[in-house]
């Protein structure tokens, strides 16, 4: 959580930061902040709430002409969301600056100490303690690399951050320890920041800063620093693919109505280079020198681990191979892996950085568990930090809200089941020719339809608005797609909205439900309809109102019955899960909700 960035080169900074924090916003827009320094005089400029308070603010200055800055987004972890809160912090002496990611969790006795040499906190953080912590290691360490550092090896817990000094007016410190801090570098000007797309306009070589580092960075150079002993270090430069266009809007209302109408593009190129529609083969080099797991632990959180569930039918169907499914903040602390040899565990991370599924692949390996990432950040951490990865090319997500991610990490998970499937010889080439042949048909399927189901979604909403509860229902790989249905309702338009298993509904909750309470029923065409049908009309019974989403020529009553095209199962899940989307996207943005941004949310969760 929390945005960071840092610039120095040969632009007016100020607004290159602001600008980069728009596209940081994502990770947190509780309040937000920036530093520069001018003239010998550290500034600091911070606003309660969106970075466009924080715009209004800048506004009222006079042009600023520094050519180094950073800036802050905040996702409140330690005190409340407001000005006094917000990042940048600085030392009593107003001589250093502070924004961080993450949080320091022997603050406390930090701060205690700090107190009875006199220091003042003016603000509840965490960050504050760091700052002068950092202040007074400069006045017995000979610079500010040596006293950043000997304020960083007291600190424990997680972070990136950046730190300005007026001892060095035309340098940036950064340092990492578990959150991500990417190193942009351009020609006469670098970056340092949380994620690519905050400076993507301006390079796209970058250099992913490791745990354990310190970057000394300048306009014209950078040196790299190993925390323990402070010898330098030195790291390839990468070059990332991604375009800034692709980290726009491009005429959507919404980052999230964008994504979710991209959903064709992301599956056929995840499908480019990995499955052959002439041949209807599968291809994942990446998995070639691996055996086939015996057994599969999934591991994730949000809708990353509703891709996991979704997957594991195709993966117990297709390639017989037993899995089984996990919250990675539960995974975490399990007191006992039970792992066997020949079994492999896949964490799924849109962002690669969320703290607990890290945890989770950590403890893992300590366990001895072959571990996969799947992930859509190339250089996150658990892609570097997993035995292998598989990369699902959804392109930079922007919305908080993830949608296409979850449709690439689907098809990815699918294309391996596949592979899996005819590596085990579990089907024959032409059940894999079949279901290759069906994935092949989604992106247009998809451009077809898409239209039409927003209709459909904005109608549904236009009578479902005014309800406070909903369920959404499912059997099969129906049931997963049901709680990304809730879940998504949830986030964007704050409506309680519970995902269940249909049959579970007689166990409990089916004693909720009355004329205020709707069902959203998933009801598609294949062997578990009947079933889905009955517990639809044991809602009905109670006087519930019904929205059944289901295939052409499926026979069910209800007070709406929405109609997607019908694809081969469990595949049918990449046509539902839009239809689920843009439910939910409309219904935000009929009741006024912030769609891209939803409240108390951040997109990557780097805290526990
Ligand atoms: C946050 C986001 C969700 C996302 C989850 C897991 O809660 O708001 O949209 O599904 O994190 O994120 P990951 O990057 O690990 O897939």
């Amino acid at each position: 959580m929390c945005g960071i960035i840092g610039y120095v080169g040969h632009r007016p900074a100020v607004p290159v930061v602001m600008e980069g924090l728009g596209r940081l916003e994502y990770r947190g827009y509780d309040s937000a902040g920036i530093a520069w320094i001018w003239q010998g005089a550290l500034n600091i400029a911070r606003a309660s709430g969106k970075l466009s308070a924080l715009e209004s603010k800048l506004a009222t200055m006079p042009a600023i002409m520094a050519t180094c800055a950073m800036g802050h987004t905040r996702w409140a972890t330690h005190g409340e969301p407001c000005e006094r809160n917000a990042h940048p912090h600085q030392s009593n002496d107003a001589k250093i600056a502070i924004i961080h990611n993450g949080i320091i969790e022997n603050y406390q006795s930090i701060k205690n100490s700090l107190q009875q040499k006199g220091y003042i906190f003016k603000s509840d953080t965490d960050t504050e303690v760091l700052v002068n912590l950092i202040a007074e290691k400069r006045k017995t360490e000979p610079d500010m690399l040596h006293a950043f550092a000997a304020a960083l090896n007291e600190a424990r817990g997680a972070y990136a951050l950046c730190v300005m000094s007026l001892d060095e007016p035309d340098v940036i410190y950064a340092a990492r320890a578990s959150a991500p801090l990417i190193l942009g570098i351009g020609t006469g000007e670098n970056f340092i920041a949380s994620d690519i797309p905050a400076f993507l306009p301006y390079t796209r070589n970058v250099i992913f800063i490791e745990d354990g580092e310190i970057a000394r960075v300048k306009a014209s150079d950078f040196e790299i620093y190993a925390l323990d002993g402070l010898q330098t270090v030195e790291h390839a430069e990468q070059t990332v693919q991604w375009d800034i266009q692709a980290a726009q809007k491009d005429g959507y209302r919404h980052f999230m109505l964008k994504e979710i109408f991209e959903q064709p593009r992301v599956i056929s190129d995840g499908l480019t280079g990995r499955a052959d529609a002439c041949s209807g083969t599968v291809s994942m080099p990446e998995l070639d020198n691996m055996p086939v797991p015996e057994k599969l632990h999934i591991v994730a959180c949000g809708t990353s681990y509703h891709s996991g569930l979704w997957a594991r039918h195709l993966l117990e169907g297709i390639a017989e191979i037993p899995v089984q499914v996990d919250i990675a903040s539960e995974f975490r602390y399990r007191e006992k892996l039970l792992a066997s040899p020949g079994e492999n565990a896949i964490f799924i991370s849109q962002s690669g950085e969320t703290a607990d599924t890290l945890a989770a692949l950590r403890l893992a390996k300590k366990h001895g568990l072959p571990v996969m990432g799947l992930c859509n950040v190339v250089g996150s951490s658990i892609a570097r930090e997993a035995d292998m990865t598989v990369f699902t090319q959804a392109g930079p997500e922007i919305s908080v809200a993830s949608t296409k991610a979850m449709a690439s990490q689907m098809l990815a998970l699918a294309l391996m089941a596949i592979y899996w499937g005819r590596r085990k010889n579990t089907i024959t080439s032409a059940q894999c020719k079949e279901l290759v042949s069906s994935l092949f048909s989604l992106p247009r399927l998809l451009d077809d339809n898409l239209p039409q189901m927003r209709e459909k979604a904005r109608e549904l909403v236009q009578k479902y608005a005014t309800f406070h509860n909903f369920f959404y229902i499912g059997r099969g790989f129906c049931y997963p797609l049901a709680l990304e249905g809730a879940l998504k309702l949830k986030e964007l338009s704050y409506i309680h909205a519970e995902g269940y298993a249909a049959g579970e509904m007689k166990h409990g909750p089916i004693a909720l439900i009355d004329p205020s309470f709707p069902t959203f029923a998933i009801a598609l065409e294949n062997e578990l309809f009947p079933k889905v049908k009955s517990n639809i009309v044991e809602a009905e019974a109670r006087a519930g109102k019904v929205i059944v989403l289901t295939n052409p020529g499926m026979e069910v009553k209800a007070d709406d019955i929405w109609v997607i095209p019908g694809v081969k199962s469990p595949l049918a899940g990449l046509v539902v899960l839009p239809a689920l989307q843009l439910f939910s996207y409309e219904m935000a943005d009929y009741l006024g909700k912030d769609v891209d941004q939803p409240r108390n949310l951040a997109k990557s969760v780097t805290v526990e």
